[in-house]
């Protein structure tokens, strides 16, 4: 029995730091270089491995080096791989820039993500084997979909975050329980640049939503109950990459084991201010001891 699968993608992560991102046509010098597994489905795979959850991925990599890394850093954590593909081709890649003040701007290549468009035999029983699904955007469409739509037929809860930003079919919405987006994403969604604006009118599609707020925490709304600010820990971020999928990652687990609301975002937020301190994605994550004593202090 699985706590929580992910359906999504795996990507290396190209990472350069510099003092300030280069403008449009500008040169800059960077301070360093480094290659760290990420992708939004296989962080908030660790991510929720890491917080205490039983987590299987359904991905793809490709039969190149990246994926052998891909894969071995996902079991690394104890993520069961048992339905990750291996694909012909090149692994996704993601190409980020971080400044000195733990901002960031990513372009990804999708590679082997993008074969990932449909469920296989056997996923749907993966599925339905689990209490939740974390959902995201970086692999096609259609497989978010029937995800979405099998989780929905077992009964599993459904959390998506809607990330790369992108319009999303009416009947997505509609087999997702949580929705996750930051403040761009609810925008983009909706239009609305206030996200208490933005998450309650995203309520006639799902029932519930959390807007991550960054260093101001989050927003959670849902029908019939007035909106919830939790604010976050106040640290100092090195680098905000995976911050968003550590934060769902732990949410799903707390979740997972019956926290309240209030209280699972609490301890999720504790673990995305943890992850923020450390570079890179993946490898930021914190485990589960580390969040219990940051969300008790
Ligand atoms: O959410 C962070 C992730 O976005 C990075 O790890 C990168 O792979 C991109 O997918």
């Amino acid at each position: 029995m699985t706590d929580i699968v992910v359906l999504g993608s795996t990507n290396m992560d190209l990472v350069t730091y510099v003092e300030k991102a280069p403008q449009r046509g500008e040169t800059v010098t960077g301070r360093g270089f480094r290659t760290i597994p990420g992708g939004k489905g296989a962080n908030q795979a660790i991510a929720a491995a890491r917080a205490g959850g039983m987590v299987s991925m359904i991905g793809a990599v490709g039969n190149d080096a990246f994926g052998t890394r891909l894969r071995a850093n996902l079991e690394h954590s104890g993520v069961d791989t048992d339905d990750l593909r291996t694909a012909e081709g090149a692994s996704g890649t993601a190409h980020i820039v971080v400044d000195d003040e733990g901002g960031n701007a990513i372009v990804v290549i999708p590679g082997a993500n993008r074969t990932l468009d449909h469920l296989s035999p056997g996923d749907e029983g993966v599925i339905a084997a689990a209490g939740t699904l974390l959902l995201q955007l970086e692999i096609p469409l259609p497989a978010v979909l029937a995800g979405a739509q099998a989780a929905r037929r077992h009964d599993v809860r459904t959390i998506l975050t809607p990330s790369p930003a992108q319009p999303l079919p009416r009947e997505l919405l509609a087999s997702v329980d949580l929705l996750v987006p930051n403040e761009h994403e609810a925008t983009a969604l909706t239009g609305r640049t206030d996200p208490r604006e933005a998450a309650t009118s995203l309520l006639d599609q799902v029932p519930e939503v959390v807007v991550t707020l960054g260093a101001a925490g989050s927003l959670y709304v849902t029908r019939g109950a007035e909106p919830l600010t939790v604010p976050a820990p106040k640290v100092t971020a090195v680098d905000s990459t995976g911050a968003g999928d550590t934060f769902v990652g732990a949410l799903a687990v707390a979740l997972g084991e019956g926290r309240p609301m209030p209280d699972a975002l609490k301890w999720a937020a504790a673990a995305a201010a943890l992850s923020v301190q450390r570079a890179g994605a993946s490898v930021a994550m914190p485990y589960r001891p580390e969040i219990e004593e940051a969300y008790a202090s």
